[in-house]
This record gives structure tokens, C-alpha cells and sequence, in this order.
């Protein structure tokens, strides 16, 4: 079943709380939530405090996007906040301590994801560690920010991620993350995404429900026709 994932990171943080209960009622599958240090992508994103903050107000669950440069330096307090989901970027990691990731993540019972910046030439080591991967997130914007243009080459990079987990039998999702708008999301669907963050999408529209109700619509009941 294909998710909509809302990336809070373009939402009005004053608002928050209403806006969740917008998500809330127009039944999004998952809220996404970046996280950054300002050192690994150039912008800040959100603590364990507000992440924790979030999770007392809905039961929508929370996926996690670590943009950190240690990222097992800051996996606990995330899932201890209230994380349902959490991903690192393999760029921050080596086989040791991505499995050591997937350990710790693991133990807590949640879902536990790799995200690949699309400048990223996808190490040989990521390849051991796809059985034991629950979602994979090849990025289709450079990381931190909100708004910026989808980069169409990472199609094909979802599609041979597709193609590899049906021939191996993986049972990883595929995330897609960045620039996803109503142009692209036909093809999206069509090389196999199963979770659609949508950020700029949804928040900079002027008609948030609306919005909401278009990717919905698309994802959930057209996407058949496209996938
Ligand atoms: C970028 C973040 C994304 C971003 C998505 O680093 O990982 O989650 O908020 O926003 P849009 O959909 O506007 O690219
Ligand atoms: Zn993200």
C-alpha cells in the first residue's frame, strides 16, 4: 500500500498544531521529519525535544530523516522522542557502524532506513546490507532544504532499486524524498515508489487540504493505473 509522507519541514511552525490536525483528518500515513546538524547539509532542522513535542499530539507515526554527520551519536534520542521510522545517510557511514545503525534501531523495534544523496555513487558495502534494510531513500534533492527542483536522473536510480529487491526478494520500501510535485508523481509511481514525501507540494500550496486530497487521490486510488 502506497504512504503519503507530509515533510513538516516548509510547514508554519507556529501552526503546527493545527496542521496536524489537518493531517489528521485528511489521513496521511506518515509525517516526515527532517533532522539536520547544519553540518551535513546546510540548514537546521528539527530536535528530539520538538519530535517528542509532535508525537504527544498525534498517533500519526513519525519518519525520521537523520541528516547528521553521526548519526549513532543521536539514533536514541530520536527514537526515544517518539520515531517510528528512522533513516541515515550511508554517506555518514561505513559497513561497521551502518550495521551497527540497523542494530540499535533494531533492538527498539522500528523501522530502520538508508538515505542516499543523489550526488552519491552507491557503495559496494550498501549492497550486504539490503536484506536487513525496512525502507531506502534515494534522495532526489540535494539535502536541507525545502522547494528545490526534483532531479529527474534519480528515476532510473529508483527503478534499478525496484528491479534488485523483486529479483532478490528484499523487502525494503522505496522512499522517495525531494521535489516531488503533481508532474513528477505519475512516474514516481511508475518505477515503484511506495512512500511519497511531500513537502513544498503540500505546505506551499495555497490550499493545504486540497493538496492533500490530489496526492491522496493519486497515490492511493489512480496509482494502479501507473504502477
Ligand atoms: C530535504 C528534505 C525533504 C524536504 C522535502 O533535505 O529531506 O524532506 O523537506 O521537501 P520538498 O518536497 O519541498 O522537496
Ligand atoms: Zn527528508
Amino acid at each position: 500500500m502506497r504512504q503519503i509522507a507530509p515533510s513538516i519541514l516548509s510547514a508554519n511552525y507556529i501552526k503546527i498544531s493545527e496542521i496536524i490536525k489537518i493531517l489528521e483528518k485528511k489521513g496521511v500515513d506518515l509525517i516526515h521529519v527532517d533532522a539536520i546538524d547544519g553540518v551535513f547539509a546546510p540548514n537546521i532542522g528539527f530536535s528530539p525535544k520538538f519530535v517528542k513535542e509532535i508525537a504527544s499530539i498525534t498517533d500519526i507515526p513519525l519518519d525520521i530523516h537523520l541528516m547528521f554527520c553521526n548519526p549513532l551519536k543521536f539514533v536514541t534520542l530520536y527514537i526515544d522522542a517518539g520515531a517510528r521510522m528512522i533513516s541515515a545517510h550511508i554517506e555518514s557511514l561505513d559497513l561497521a557502524s551502518a550495521e551497527k545503525f540497523l542494530e540499535i534501531v533494531e533492538e527498539r523495534g522500528i523501522l530502520k532506513g538508508f538515505a542516499i544523496k543523489p550526488s552519491t555513487e552507491i557503495p559496494e558495502w550498501l549492497n550486504n546490507l539490503l536484506e536487513k534494510v525496512d525502507y531506502i531513500v534515494p534522495m532526489s534533492v540535494e539535502p536541507g532544504f525545502s522547494g528545490q527542483k526534483f532531479i529527474p536522473q534519480i528515476l532510473s536510480r529508483i527503478e534499478n532499486f525496484n528491479i534488485l529487491r523483486k529479483k532478490r526478494g528484499y523487502h525494503y520500501l522505496i522512499e522517495a524524498d525531494g521535489g516531488v510535485n503533481k508532474e513528477n508523481i505519475k512516474s514516481l509511481i511508475e518505477k515503484g515508489v511506495d512512500i511519497f514525501v511531500i513537502g513544498a507540494g503540500i505546505f506551499g500550496s495555497n490550499d493545504i487540504e486540497e493538496s492533500l486530497e490530489y496526492f491522496k487521490k493519486i497515490v492511493k486510488e489512480d496509482g494502479d493505473k501507473f504502477g
